[in-house]
């Protein structure tokens, strides 16, 4: 009879109740060794089990070996949890004491190339000062494994997550690097690249052999059958390197979905045992001391015949399985989610039980379709409607990252404020390639697609905003209102509530670097020019007062400074405001008897403020704008310099 009951609850319990005192059993001696923190973790598990229970279920309770599979993901949490460093389950127990400190304004990420910035890993540890200056809290070191030579996608294509790339380390290394970086309590992101693997993987390279048991880690095809029904819906992701998203592979006489390069080879996790093996590998990593953990290409890891197979239920499902596990396992770590996609889908992964971080990349893409145009009602609009998230979540706003800049607003929201979202991506793209006519911007075209027009923009954020076209024409003019720019997005960044992130070499302003198109590896991929070798901070003359790269620095340092003192700054209730004037963008950030009043001026000319609307919000006769240190009577009007951002403490 159908009582209409959820049966998994009970059934989990079943299971759990089952399988563990087989697995305690099997670990008994270790298990005595942990004592105490053995009753923790099986206290997380038994409040985890249920959710991960239902989560595998979901994906994989109609495989008949479904109770197998839980015993092998139970098998998994155990054993990789007894191997867990003492520290670290000293780190998970305080943050289960103080769940998500992640809120704080004291928050300030940074992220990187080891090669490039410091040619190996054991060289890093020098520059951990640089990085308190700068005020860094969490440290994210672009993917370090190792990966087939040459062409490798910047890292993301994995021949072996438990492996350090030998050109910049070891694995001793990095847990030299991390536990240093931990002392000055910086912690470590990296990244889980749980999509594909490259093809020189160990299982790719079993699934070449002919290997039943390895071919189902992929998704592979004899003849071109059901690639061809798949490819109908599928978007290219790098039309310009390859069409299609299925490479031939001589070795297994056989096509392979690859929806990124050629020789990133998608997973198949409809097979458990890709969960499964996954899995380990993300233990295995947060067995290394990793605290935030950046799911890369989270939108792609399921597949659905006759849909664009981005964002589909069971990639969710997939990442609230990981979550579960973490949690029982390794609850210090936090997951970001790198979802670039539409809005409404970035959104979807942003939860306590998925990814309790994430890119914002609509606030970046409108900040730099705000400096375009010099006005700010999509910015306005986008952020009234979007910018909300759960509690115990929050955004990593940033400006620019190692990746390319796609438009990706809503068109609806578009619309509704008067804007033609086609026609307005075609004017950026042109805008930011420095095809339109006045663009400030030097930006390089990435990935165009003839058949869609679709086109992304790479380069640095000082190219972007202007500063390379000022310093060719040698004006000193356009060199001031470049600097401007640049300060003006940082302002938001650090202040609209978040995680803000920099991408390292912005802090001192690094412009375009064209020396990649002379590597054959890296020649058709313009995100080489934003991915420099240049490094400021080791310079002789760092104490050059007189360079741009200096001030720069200087600018970067003080905001973070004081953004670490404004508790108002802390994650979550940012309300935008109604500031009467096109070009302002602004917005409230309060807190216990705090408020301040952020107000950003994206034209090049000054701008009126009309004072009354500070009143409306509780100033009284003035207000002090914390990023001069100046008053500001707000009777009447008041003006905001070109450019100008003002935090405005009217509390
Ligand atoms: C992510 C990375 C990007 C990479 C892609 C494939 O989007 O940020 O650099 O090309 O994943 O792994
Ligand atoms: C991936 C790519 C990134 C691209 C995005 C488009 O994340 O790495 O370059 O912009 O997909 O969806």
């Amino acid at each position: 009879m159908n009582t209409g009951q959820d049966w998994r609850p009970e059934e989990a319990r079943k299971s759990l109740n089952r399988i563990l005192p087989e697995v305690e059993q099997l670990f008994s001696e270790q298990i005595r060794e942990a004592g105490q923190d053995w009753h923790q973790f099986k206290h997380r598990l038994y409040s985890e089990w249920e959710r991960l229970f239902v989560c595998l279920h979901h994906l994989y309770g109609w495989q008949y070996d479904f109770f197998y599979t839980l015993h092998r993901i139970l098998y998994s949490l155990v054993s990789y949890w007894l191997e867990r460093p003492l520290e670290l389950k000293l780190l998970d127990a305080k943050q289960e004491a103080k769940p998500f400190s992640y809120v704080s304004e004291k928050m300030v990420g940074g992220v990187l190339y080891v090669d490039l910035f410091s040619d190996n890993l054991s060289r890093l540890a020098d520059h951990i000062p640089y990085f308190k200056k700068l005020g860094l809290t969490y440290l994210h070191l672009m993917p370090l494994y190792t990966v087939p030579h040459g062409d490798n996608d910047g890292g993301y294509a994995v021949s072996d997550y438990r492996a350090i790339n030998p050109d910049i380390g070891s694995m001793d290394d990095l847990a030299r690097l991390t536990s240093a970086l931990r002392d000055e309590e910086i912690s470590l992101a990296l990244d889980f690249v749980f999509n594909h693997t490259s093809d020189e993987h160990a299982w790719a390279e079993k699934a070449k052999t002919g290997d039943p048991d390895f071919l189902a880690y992929y998704l592979t095809f004899p003849d071109r059958e059901l690639p061809d029904q798949f490819q109908r819906y599928l978007r290219d992701i790098f039309p310009t390197v390859r069409k299609g998203s299925f490479t031939w592979c001589e070795e297994m006489n056989r096509w392979v979905w690859t929806t990124f390069n050629s020789y990133q080879w998608d997973l198949n996790y409809a097979n458990a045992e890709v969960f499964r093996s996954m899995a380990e590998e993300m233990l295995f990593l947060a067995n290394q001391g990793v605290e935030v953990l950046r799911l890369d290409a989270v939108a792609f890891i399921w597949k659905r015949l006759g849909t664009n197979c981005e964002n589909q239920p069971e990639a969710h499902t997939i990442i609230r399985a990981f979550n579960a596990m973490a949690r029982i396992a390794a609850p210090c770590m936090t997951f970001k989610s790198e979802a670039i996609v539409a809005p409404d889908e970035v959104v979807r992964y942003i939860h306590p039980d998925e990814c309790q971080l994430s890119y914002n990349p609509l606030l970046m893409a409108l900040l730099w379709e705000a400096l375009a145009t010099q006005e700010t009602k999509l910015l306005d609009h986008s952020m009234r409607k979007r910018y909300r998230i759960p509690d115990g979540c929050a955004w990593v706003n940033y400006i620019r990252c190692h990746d390319d800049i796609g438009w990706t607003f809503d068109d609806q929201d578009a619309k509704e404020v008067g804007i033609d979202p086609v026609g307005h991506r075609k004017f950026l793209n042109r805008f930011y390639t420095g095809e339109f006519p006045g663009s400030f911007a030097r930006g390089v075209p990435f990935q165009f697609n003839a058949d869609t027009g679709d086109l992304r923009i790479s380069g640095t954020l000082s190219s972007l905003a202007g500063l390379e076209d000022a310093l060719s024409r040698e004006d000193n003019d356009l060199i001031k209102r470049a600097v401007h720019r640049v300060n003006l997005l940082r302002s938001i960044v650090m202040s609209i509530g978040g995680i803000p992130l920099l991408y390292i070499g912005d802090e001192w302003g690094m412009l375009n670097d064209y020396t990649y198109l002379s590597d054959p590896a890296k020649a058709t991929d313009s995100r080489w020019v934003h991915r420099s070798r240049k490094r400021w901070e080791a310079r002789e003359d760092l104490s050059d007062q007189e360079t741009l790269e200096w001030r720069f620095f200087q600018d970067m340092v003080k905001l973070t400074d004081l953004r670490k003192n404004i508790p108002a700054f802390q994650n979550g209730g940012m309300e935008v405001i109604s500031t009467g004037n096109p070009h302002l963008f602004g917005y409230i950030r309060a807190f216990e008897d705090q408020k301040i009043m952020i107000i950003n001026n994206f034209s090049d000319r000054s701008q009126k403020m009309d004072g009354t609307v500070l009143t409306k919000y509780g100033a009284k006769n003035e207000a002090v704008n914390l990023l001069r240190n100046e008053i500001i009577p707000i009777g009447g009007e008041f003006l905001l310099g070109e450019y100008q951002p003002m935090w405005l403490d009217i509390s």
